[in-house]
């Protein structure tokens, strides 16, 4: 796959948007209390208020804002009328909210609605049509997007963290209305740029946590792209690349690996190793829980009969050298299980490297943006992303369907 290109889209710097009536799509999906069913943490709610919304409301536009929060089903599938009331907070200001996305309560709502003032409709995903994987011509034939779009001027789509999804309220109303990038979207493609177009080298992708498989099409893309110099494995990920590399973790990790059915990732980890010598970084010593307390070992001494929950200090050393000469750093995934006191060494030790460094570096994904809370490091990165799984995908080299259905649009309006 080659590299993808960055888009070209618009933006709220090319159009005029004082008295039209603005729908726009952010990703308010919040962690969510199972209980109380309250919002655990309002960071995107900021990111989006403060920003986007903000501007547009202070622009004179009659703003009204569309959000999922869970999925059907889920326990965090809620009402979006606690985040009307948080964007308000965040504002300074009244924010409407009406229990419905596109009936005739919505419509009124919106008819009513004066410059300034904005509006937060239901949950998008009440909509059964929502979530259904579609084109922007097919799912701008669904009611939704019929009855609301006639109401609107202008479709700005400010949700990078859900460009993944191929969804009714991501893609729809692009086909139908003038469609512009809001500042969030449009931030979180330019620090993604930084670091996939032409980055400044040594470029060090640091992949940890547990998610092997998408660590895998990540070094896949950035390698086959000359995109990464290094990549630095911890966590979960570093598990298995060591296992590609003929080492037996042991019983306990072993066992966890299957479990995970991560071993299926081991050729293809065997194939890039061996197509980039020198390029991935394995650790060289390892933290295992020995009655509840940190052991560490060296990777010769495997197998252990102990699990194994961090990247030892010789590793953390290592890595923090390469971290130390790059120019650009990206990381996705906390090389340990830093939540446990005796077992966040390693993830802060990485964390405070790319802290100190002059590089520009890019941090994604909510462990890793929770441990970046813990250490009280997150203002000393360059770019904390918002997105989860749109950013990987994206690190993947995969097309985001609400980024590619922005850049149409774009083409069509110039
Ligand atoms: C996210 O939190 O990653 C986005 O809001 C997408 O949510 P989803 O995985 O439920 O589509």
């Amino acid at each position: 796959m080659g590299l993808v290109k960055m888009p070209r889209l618009l933006t709220l710097d090319d159009v005029d948007v004082k008295g039209k009536t603005v729908l726009v799509r952010v990703d308010f999906n919040s962690p969510i209390d199972p209980e109380t069913k309250r919002v655990l943490d309002d960071t995107r709610i900021k990111a989006h208020g403060t920003t986007t919304i903000k501007e547009l409301a202070e622009k004179g536009a009659k703003v009204v804002v569309l959000a999922h929060q869970g999925r059907p089903g889920e326990p965090d599938f809620t009402p979006l009328k606690e985040h009307a009331e948080i964007l308000g907070r965040i504002l300074g200001k009244s924010v409407k909210y009406v229990d419905d996305v596109f009936g005739e309560k919505a419509q009124n709502a919106i008819k009513q609605l004066q410059n300034g003032e904005i509006l937060v409709l239901e949950n998008v995903r009440t909509f059964p049509g929502e979530r259904k994987k579609a084109s922007p011509e097919e799912h701008a034939k669904t009611e939704f997007i019929q009855k609301l779009a006639p109401l609107a001027d202008l479709f700005v789509n400010d949700a990078f963290a859900a460009a993944h999804r191929a969804h009714a309220s991501i893609v729809g109303f692009t086909a139908v209305l003038p469609s512009v990038a809001g500042r969030i979207m449009e931030r979180e493609l330019k620090a993604l740029s930084r670091v996939l177009e032409n980055p400044e080298k040594p470029c060090v992708f640091i992949l940890g946590g547990a998610k092997a498989d998408d660590s895998l099409d990540i070094s896949r893309y950035v390698l086959g792209n000359n995109v990464a110099d290094h990549i630095l494995t911890g966590g979960v990920v570093g598990h298995v690349f060591l296992v590609a590399k003929g080492y037996d973790l042991g019983k306990p990790n072993m066992e966890f690996l299957e479990k995970k059915e991560a071993m299926s990732l081991v050729p293809g980890i065997k194939e890039l190793m061996q197509k980039y010598p020198g390029k991935i970084e394995v650790p060289v010593d390892l933290a295992v829980e020995v009655d509840g307390k940190r052991k560490e070992i060296l990777v010769e001494e495997l197998p252990t009969e102990y699990p194994i929950f961090d990247i030892g200090a010789e590793t953390a050393h290592k890595y923090g050298e390469i971290i130390r000469n790059a120019k650009s750093i990206v990381i996705s995934g906390p090389p340990g299980v830093f939540e446990n006191e005796e077992f966040c060494f390693g993830t802060k030790r990485i964390l405070e490297e790319i802290a100190a460094s002059n590089a520009f570096s890019l941090a994604g994904g909510g462990h890793t943006i929770a441990a970046l809370e813990k250490f009280g490091l997150a203002d000393k990165i360059s770019y904390v992303s918002t997105a989860g799984g749109a950013l990987i995908e994206f690190l993947m080299g995969k097309q985001l369907p609400g980024v590619v259905a922005l850049e149409k649009a774009a083409e069509r309006m110039s």
